[in-house]
């Protein structure tokens, strides 16, 4: 079933999007050779705390982090610890907070230090597919058009997209209705509604699409240890197109240009 939401529901959504930008405002500086991703989650959970929020990943199904911390060919659901991130590194930080039970969902991929080509093609890739997949978040389009998009600009990079993962309806539920996969058939799939709310996530993957889940039962890897990359915001569905919620300040500067 999909939520449509309320203005007073989307109006809470909003406020804890504005707390995901603070967080990674934050962690970003702070992605930097020799601090741990365990640093990286108290400090996530310092900015959570002081801005009155609440993360919804701490505790979800045993979840034991704050915020989720991926390296390298870690794609998703890595557990921060006292591994030092290192020069050439890069590092997913996915991040659920809720404000008064209303949730926003985001990550994105930095960088350590400096980046091999490579690895920067693939932040860069994956961030775009985001803004090609958003032109169908929007009445008239479906969930399939959305897929597509993903899906074709990272082919068209020599990159995969995950099929293990998906992004999904968010709300006063971490994981609503619909699925939104990194990949689909254009033209099928539910209508894009306004009022829906859906975090849009592009995974995509240096090599292989398959992964595997490590025995904390959490961390999913690429199979061939290639490198990965997240760039996920919540967006709100609107009378023409959607309103993205969990971008920083800065990031609505460089949009706007
Ligand atoms: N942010 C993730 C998502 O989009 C959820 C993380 S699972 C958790 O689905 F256990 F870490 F919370
Ligand atoms: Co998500």
């Amino acid at each position: 079933m999909i939520v449509i939401k309320s203005q007073r529901e989307i109006d809470l959504m909003k406020k804890a999007g504005r707390i995901v930008a603070k967080v990674f405002e934050t962690l970003e500086p702070l992605c930097k050779p020799g601090n741990t991703t365990k640093y990286l989650s108290e400090m996530a959970g310092k900015v959570i705390k002081e801005n009155g929020g609440k993360s919804e990943e701490y505790g979800y199904y045993g979840y034991p982090g704050i915020v989720c911390t991926s390296v390298n060919d870690e794609l998703v659901h890595g557990i921060p610890s006292n591994r030092k991130l290192r020069d050439g590194d890069i590092v997913s930080v996915d991040i659920v907070v809720s404000y008064q039970g209303y949730m926003a969902d985001a990550c994105r991929t930095f960088a350590v230090g400096n980046l091999k080509p490579n690895a920067e093609k693939l932040i860069r890739v994956t961030r775009e597919c985001f803004f090609e997949a958003i032109k169908f978040a929007k009445p008239g389009y479906r969930i399939g058009d959305i897929g597509n998009a993903i899906e074709e600009h990272a082919k068209e990079n020599g990159f995969t997209v995950t099929h293990d993962f998906t992004g999904h309806g968010i709300g006063h539920e971490m994981h609503e209705d619909p699925s939104v996969p990194c990949y689909g058939v254009a033209g099928t799939g539910s209508p894009v509604r306004k009022g829906m709310t859906i975090a849009i996530e592009p995974m995509v993957l240096e090599g292989r699409r398959e992964t595997k889940t490590l025995a904390d039962g959490w961390t999913a890897v690429s199979i061939d240890h290639k490198l990965t990359a997240h760039y996920e915001n919540t967006v709100i569905i609107t009378d023409d197109g959607c309103e993205i919620i969990t971008l920083t300040d800065k990031e609505i500067e460089e949009i706007n240009g």
